[in-house]
Order: C-alpha cells, then sequence, then structure tokens
C-alpha cells in the first residue's frame, strides 16, 4: 500500500517544473492538524482584521472526522505494526487542573470536575471551534502524506500532497505551512539485547509473553492475574501502574530517577538486558514478568515533513547544529527553530514553515494561542523578525543557557525548564507589542491566577478527597467565569492544605510530565 502510493507521488512530482512558480495568492496558510494547536492557529488567523485577512486562503487538513486531537477516542483496536489514531483509555482523566488547560477567555462550562474524564476536554475543543467558526476552514478526513519547498532561502512554496476520504491523492500549493500535528503519535520504543529471545521462550501453557508500548494501552483488564513490569514512570507509567497494579499478580515498574511509592509497587532500575528466563537490571537484580509495558513516550518526527526532504531524521545529532543548519530532528529535537516555532532552515524564507505546540511540560491551549499569535503576525510581516543570522545565534545563546542550568536541549528537546513556560508565552506577545504588530493593552498574556496554579501543590489530592466524599457537585456547581475557576483551585488548595497541617500528614509532590 505505502509503495504504491510513493510511486503515485513520485508520479505527481516529476511532473513539476523545475523552477518554482511564484504564488500569485500572497497569503495562502495551510495548517495540518485539528487538535488544541491547530484550532489556536485557525483562531490566531481569524482574529486578524478582516481588511488584513481579506483574500487569504486558509485550509486545515485533518486526517481524522472531528477535531480534539488526542482527546478525540479511536474507536478500533490496533495491534502492532498499526498504529491508534491516540494514546487515550476509556479511564483517562486529566492530570492537571482542567481550568488551566483553557484557551484565554474560554473557561470549561459550570459543572466540570477539575481533574476531569477525558470527554470533557473533548467536548470543549469541540465547543471552541464551533463558538469561533473555525470548522470553515477545516478539511476533514485529509490527510498530508508529503510536503515540499519549491523555490530557495527567499521565495518560493510548498507544494503538498493530500489524501482526501474517497482516497484520492492531490497537490496543493501554499506560501506558509504550520505544522500542528501533535507529539504523541509516533512511540518510542526501545529494544534491549535478549528480549527476543525472552519472548520466544515463554510457557507452553499460559500467557504468551509481550512487549507492547503505552499508546496500545485501553485498559487494566488485559493484565488481569498476569505480571508485569511498567518502564517509564511519567504520567502514562505512573496512571498505568495504579490502574494495573489492582488486579495483576505483580506490578513492577521501571524508572531511572527516584519516584513517590504506589502501592502494591515494586521499583525497579533501568533495564540491563533479558535472558530466556528473566530480565535483568542495572543493578544485578532480576525478575520475571508475563508482559511488558512500554511507558517510553514518543518520537519527535513528523513524517510528512520528512518524506519531502524538508526535516532530516538523525538520531546521532547530540550535541551542536551550528554545523548543519538544514532542518533536523535528532527524535527529541526539532533544530534550528526560533523560539520554538519557526524553521530557521536555509531552505526556505524564515516564516515559511512554523510549529504549533511543540514545548511540552506547559499548559498546552493557553501556549498554543501565544504561539499562534506570534506565527500569524510573523507570517503577515517577516519583517517583524531579525535576520536569520541573528535569530540563529539567539538559538545559540538559548540552547547556551539551557546548558548552565544542566540539561542537554539535544535530549530534553522542546521541554520548557521549570518556571519559565508562562515567561515563554509573555515572552512571545511582549515581542508582538514591541514591534507595534498587537495593541499594548499593559497587560501580561498570562494571567495572574494561571502562574499561581505552579504553587497549587495540594490541589489533587484535595480534589481526590472531595471526590470521594460526593461533594463534587457542591464545590463546582456554580463556578463558571475564570475568576470563578481560578479562585476555586485557590480554595481547594487550601482546604487541603490546611487538613493536611491540622492532620499532621506530609507528602511528597508529584510533578508528572506526561509520556
Ligand atoms: C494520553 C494523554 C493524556 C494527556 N493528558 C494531558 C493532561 O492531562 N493535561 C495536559 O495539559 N496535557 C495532556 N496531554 C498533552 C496533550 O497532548 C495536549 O494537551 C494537547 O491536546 C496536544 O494537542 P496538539 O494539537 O498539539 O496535538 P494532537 O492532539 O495530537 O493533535 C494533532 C492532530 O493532527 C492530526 N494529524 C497528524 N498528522 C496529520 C497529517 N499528516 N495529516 C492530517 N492530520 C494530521 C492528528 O490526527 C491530530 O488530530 C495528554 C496527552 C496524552 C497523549
Ligand atoms: C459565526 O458565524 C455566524 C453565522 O455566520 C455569525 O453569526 C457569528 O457572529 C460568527 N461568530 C464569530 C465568533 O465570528
Ligand atoms: C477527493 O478528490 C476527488 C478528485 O479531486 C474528488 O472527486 C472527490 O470528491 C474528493 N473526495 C472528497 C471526500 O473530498
Ligand atoms: C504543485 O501543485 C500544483 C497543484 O496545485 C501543481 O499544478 C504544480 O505543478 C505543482 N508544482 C509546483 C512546482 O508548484
Ligand atoms: C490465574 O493464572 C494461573 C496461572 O496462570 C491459573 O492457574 C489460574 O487459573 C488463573 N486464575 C484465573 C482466575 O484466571
Ligand atoms: C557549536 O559549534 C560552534 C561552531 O561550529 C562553536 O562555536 C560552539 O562552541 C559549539 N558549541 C558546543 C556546545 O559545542
Ligand atoms: C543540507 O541541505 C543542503 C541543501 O538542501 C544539501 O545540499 C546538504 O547536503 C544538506 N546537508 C546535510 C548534512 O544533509
Ligand atoms: C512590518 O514590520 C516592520 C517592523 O516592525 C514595520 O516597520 C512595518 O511597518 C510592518 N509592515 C506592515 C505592513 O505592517
Ligand atoms: C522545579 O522547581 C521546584 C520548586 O519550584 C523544585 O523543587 C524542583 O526541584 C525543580 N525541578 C527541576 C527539574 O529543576
Amino acid at each position: 500500500m505505502v509503495n504504491i502510493l510513493q510511486i503515485v507521488i513520485s508520479l505527481l512530482y516529476s511532473q513539476l517544473p523545475d523552477q518554482f512558480v511564484p504564488s500569485l495568492d500572497p497569503k495562502s496558510v495551510a495548517v495540518i492538524g485539528a487538535g488544541s494547536a491547530g484550532l489556536a492557529m485557525l483562531k490566531a488567523l481569524f482574529d486578524l482584521p478582516e481588511t488584513t485577512r481579506d483574500g487569504w486562503r486558509i485550509v486545515l487538513y485533518e486526517q481524522r472526522g472531528d477535531v480534539a486531537g488526542v482527546w478525540l477516542p479511536d474507536p478500533h483496536l490496533h495491534s502492532p505494526p498499526d498504529i491508534p489514531e491516540t494514546p487515550l483509555y476509556p479511564l483517562l482523566h486529566t492530570n492537571t487542573p482542567v481550568p488551566s488547560m483553557s484557551y484565554p477567555g474560554f473557561p470549561f462550562p459550570p459543572g466540570t470536575p477539575l481533574y476531569p474524564s477525558h470527554e470533557h476536554v473533548r467536548e470543549y475543543h469541540q465547543r471552541y471551534a464551533m463558538a469561533h467558526n473555525l470548522t470553515q476552514y477545516i478539511k476533514f478526513n485529509h490527510e498530508v502524506l508529503e510536503t515540499r519547498w519549491v523555490g530557495n532561502s527567499e521565495y518560493g512554496h510548498w507544494n503538498i500532497s493530500v489524501r482526501n476520504g474517497t482516497n484520492e491523492i492531490h497537490l496543493e500549493n501554499f506560501d506558509h505551512l504550520v505544522v500542528a500535528s501533535g507529539n504523541n503519535h509516533v512511540p518510542r520504543i526501545p529494544v534491549w539485547p535478549g528480549q527476543d529471545e525472552w519472548l520466544k521462550n515463554g510457557p507452553d501453557h499460559g500467557p504468551k509473553r509481550e512487549i507492547l508500548h503505552s499508546i496500545y494501552y485501553r485498559g487494566p483488564e488485559r493484565y488481569f492475574n498476569k505480571s508485569i513490569l511498567i518502564v517509564g514512570t511519567g504520567a502514562s507509567g505512573q496512571d498505568v501502574a495504579i490502574q494495573v497494579s489492582k488486579i495483576a499478580t505483580k506490578t513492577y515498574v521501571s524508572s531511572r530517577h527516584d519516584r513517590p511509592p504506589i502501592d502494591q509497587v515494586e521499583f525497579k532500575p533501568e533495564i540491563s538486558h533479558f535472558t530466556e528466563n528473566g530480565i535483568i537490571f542495572q543493578d544485578g537484580t532480576t525478575c520475571n514478568v508475563d508482559a511488558v509495558l512500554l511507558a517510553t513516550g514518543y518520537e519527535m518526527r513528523k513524517p510528512f515533513l520528512d518524506a519531502g526532504h524538508a526535516l532530516l531524521t538523525d538520531p546521532s545529532v547530540t550535541s551542536n547544529s551550528s554545523s548543519n543548519r538544514n532542518l533536523t530532528t535528532n527524535l527529541h529535537y526539532i533544530f534550528p527553530l526560533h523560539q520554538h516555532i519557526f524553521s530557521l532552515s536555509p531552505a526556505h524564507p524564515v516564516n515559511a514553515l512554523a510549529f504549533i505546540g511543540l514545548p511540552t511540560a506547559i499548559a498546552n491551549c493557553p501556549s498554543d494561542l501565544a504561539q499562534s499569535i506570534f506565527a500569524t503576525h510573523i507570517i503577515r510581516n517577516r519583517t517583524i523578525l531579525s535576520s536569520r543570522e541573528e535569530l540563529l545565534d539567539e538559538l545559540a545563546a538559548y540552547e547556551h543557557g539551557i546548558r548552565q542550568r544542566g540539561y542537554d536541549p539535544y535530549i530534553i528537546g522542546h521541554q520548557l525548564l521549570n518556571g519559565t513556560s508562562s515567561d515563554y508565552q509573555d515572552e512571545l506577545i511582549d515581542f508582538l507589542k514591541k514591534q507595534n504588530a498587537i495593541p499594548d493593552d499593559g497587560k501580561n498574556y498570562v494571567e495572574g491566577w494561571r502562574r499561581d496554579v505552579f504553587n497549587y501543590d495540594y490541589l489533587k489530592r484535595g480534589w481526590s478527597c472531595i471526590e470521594e466524599s460526593g461533594q463534587v457537585e457542591e464545590w463546582v456547581r456554580d463556578v463558571g467565569t475564570e475568576e470563578e475557576w481560578a479562585d476555586l483551585m485557590k480554595r481547594v488548595d487550601a482546604w487541603q492544605k490546611n487538613w493536611e497541617r491540622e492532620n499532621g500528614i506530609r507528602f511528597v509532590a508529584d510533578l508528572g510530565v506526561r509520556n
């Protein structure tokens, strides 16, 4: 299937003229993906004054049938090598308080629990799209297969191939490409010596041994009466461990770092290798299990950019991008990018290719919108930004700053370090104000209450108590505006803090990063 597709695509491209034809349409923008990030981009484009965007061509391609990205369930069951459309599983609740996940000015409706089930987040995205008339720009069931820049560092256009709902492939031209395709779609699958022998050597009777990535996880039932090793303790690893340990015969978790204990879970260090009869850890201890679940995260990969050579994949790059300025991913980090958004590759102009939603460890909807406003204004007027050389120097200084804080930018990738995620968003918007691209309202982009959420160490436990005691309705019934949501979080945090103090209880703060 893929091969036939590639032949068709290369036939289409072989008919292209050698020289690029500058597009007559001055601003045409293609957005890929209708998750949180793509919707934010549409909103930002739509918010341009009508006189400015008059005549612009804006198309968002979404391969699935609706908005919401990872929050839209995939009704089908998949097994490798087939990849599910989302890692979403029925028991999933948000691991961050939902008011902090909202787009500015568009709060969750009254009655929403603070850490709701995934359906609330899906519905929220649908309402956001409807309320702002965004679906008029969206072509559902359209998959972008390949994107190619036709031109040079100053002029040109994107020639992109799209497969539509009836499986037909066609080419389209756009001046600007905005990639909002999400970070949780290509599983990162480590391989250890000896694992194939271990898999083959399962018991003659009883369950077959398996190693599966968490993108396939749909509930704990699969592990009933089995023993399991979960690899990784990001948010997915922790969540799965809590669910599975209740019905598995034995649950191990392999972790690089020390972690708060989980009931009935035995922690292990990193895996060294497998033998026919078990798993050997780096401290020399062993265990054997029926199943291994890899909560090992995702690769930073954009297959449709790869296919058109707009993005090189080189997993071996671990330190310095200055020598190779072609846009590259080492599967953790895409570089060189300005502000995690604009490609600084010399292959195209600085505003030709933007990424929305790469940063992690951030409340993504507000961040996606800040990035989108930034991208929209740079697309409108490229001269707002300095020269490519200056932006590359700025990037080198940023990477240097990350190293000084003890991290490798090529490993942490687009993860925003502790305490910098709000400043990052303010910086994007302040820059536009300084350039007179948007009016200065004298306010910070990130409202004070959103910054406060980082200090609410008692909030999640407080909410659990409220749920367990059946008081949810009383707390959230009349909470509707952003101010009311902000106040609710403050009250729940203070309520729990007070209770823990009075009862002399101390917990280790759990700062989850989703895997
Ligand atoms: C299981 C899970 C739980 C999470 N829980 C939380 C949480 O509690 N709190 C929190 O803040 N964050 C959470 N996150 C992070 C979450 O990823 C973000 O909140 C956010 O929804 C990501 O939005 P996005 O638009 O960047 O990407 P996505 O939601 O992945 O959307 C990308 C869209 O692009 C489409 N697409 C991709 N490639 C193509 C193509 N070639 N052609 C056409 N369309 C394409 C996809 O179909 C998809 O609809 C969670 C993530 C996961 C995976
Ligand atoms: C959406 O479109 C409807 C009808 O076309 C219009 O009445 C409404 O004002 C629009 N809303 C926004 C936010 O533009
Ligand atoms: C797909 O494209 C073909 C050819 O352009 C067209 O005839 C068909 O109606 C399109 N299908 C959809 C669902 O858009
Ligand atoms: C790109 O796509 C268009 C279809 O819109 C096609 O006609 C054209 O030949 C392609 N090639 C270039 C170089 O633009
Ligand atoms: C649990 O597994 C054991 C060993 O594989 C088997 O003997 C037993 O019947 C199973 N119990 C249930 C309830 O399935
Ligand atoms: C990266 O390379 C540039 C020049 O190629 C050099 O000036 C810089 O010091 C290097 N940085 C690191 C961290 O190696
Ligand atoms: C970078 O891109 C240029 C132009 O597309 C190409 O000639 C060169 O080989 C690329 N460099 C690497 C390291 O891939
Ligand atoms: C584009 O930005 C530059 C630099 O901020 C500014 O001088 C110029 O007036 C802007 N152009 C338009 C059309 O807004
Ligand atoms: C992040 O900040 C918190 C307190 O603000 C601190 O306890 C924690 O160690 C920091 N983590 C990292 C990775 O810097």
